[in-house]
């Protein structure tokens, strides 16, 4: 780990959000985490503005200090996190409403909106900067879709919205839910998505690159630590009020790793053998494992340190 990522991680913006991957204590299982009511005041310190952000240096440093090659594998990077920003938009709807308490679903509807906020973040940086062809967002999402693999579109469009098609028409199944919030929060948000942000911020940091970018990534990483905190808080539960619950959010883990496992390694690696800038596979992969193990380790599903 760089040293400017755990000066960012150790921020107490952060850290107020007690997403056990960023406690050291959360290896020995220990964890305060925060309620749902908690979670939402947190949301209402922690908002930001798109249209606040200064693209300006970056739209420089993209056509004039980036080479080409490496413009390439910055944009396989960050097309995954738009379209996967999308998508996940998309689908949180019918978990919102399927989950069993009110306090639940209030939190539910603030990640809605900052869902929402990161799809309009990449939209507005692609813009600014002059990065695709396309002109408008369909056309931006159907340009940036041309870069994901297979797995991809395995766990979006198959696993994720098979669960998420079954909660929109019986919004009463709880196990349904248990498993959509074990793919959502813990593999996608938990492992892909703030792993890949690790990364692509720790580059760009060591580089002097993106500016604006670095800054409004650092504000969908805090939120994404606070949104995995929830599934966190909601998988606890489960898991201890039934152990049919905790048994289906590990079947949901063992299920979707290997597919997860793929979707973080690019295309331009398999297809062509190129090792992605920002970290082999082999550091990404230990970095999500170690997240996902102090995550398991508070829930209750894996066996904590001394
Ligand atoms: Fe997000
Ligand atoms: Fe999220």
């Amino acid at each position: 780990m760089s040293d400017a990522t755990g000066e960012r991680t150790e921020r107490s913006d952060f850290q107020a959000t007690r997403d056990p991957a960023l406690s050291e204590a959360a290896d020995r299982g220990e964890a305060n985490l925060l309620s749902y009511g908690e979670l939402y005041r947190l949301w209402e310190r922690q908002q930001w503005s798109v249209q606040d952000i200064d693209f300006s240096q970056d739209r420089v440093d993209w056509h004039e200090r980036i080479a080409p090659a490496e413009r390439r594998q910055r944009l396989y990077g960050l097309s995954s996190f738009f379209v996967g920003e999308q998508r996940v938009a998309a689908e949180l709807g019918p978990m919102m409403r399927a989950a069993p308490d009110e306090e639940m679903r209030i939190f539910l509807c603030t990640q809605i909106a900052d869902e929402a906020r990161h799809v309009a973040f990449f939209n507005r940086f692609y813009d600014e900067v002059g990065i695709l062809e396309s002109g408008d967002l369909d056309g931006r999402l159907a340009e940036t879709s041309e870069h994901l693999n297979p797995e991809f579109g395995e766990l979006f469009d198959e696993m994720l919205s098979q669960r998420v098609d079954r909660l929109a028409s019986e919004p009463e199944d709880l196990e349904t839910l248990v498993e959509a919030v074990a793919l959502y929060h813990m593999v996608i948000e938990g492992m892909l998505a703030l792993t890949g942000q690790h990364f692509i911020i720790s580059f760009n940091e060591e580089m002097g690159t993106l500016p604006g970018f670095v800054e409004g990534f650092q504000n969908v990483a805090r939120d994404e630590h606070r949104h995995v905190a929830f599934g966190a808080r909601f998988l606890r539960e489960m898991a201890a009020r039934d152990s049919r619950y905790g048994e289906a959010i590990m079947r949901t883990l063992g299920e979707s790793a290997p597919v997860a496992d793929g979707v973080l390694e690019p295309r331009f690696l398999r297809e062509e053998g190129i090792e992605p800038i920002f970290g082999t596979v082999d550091e990404t992969r230990a970095f999500a494992m170690k997240a996902l193990e102090r995550r398991l380790k508070v829930i209750g599903l894996a066996p904590a340190a001394a």
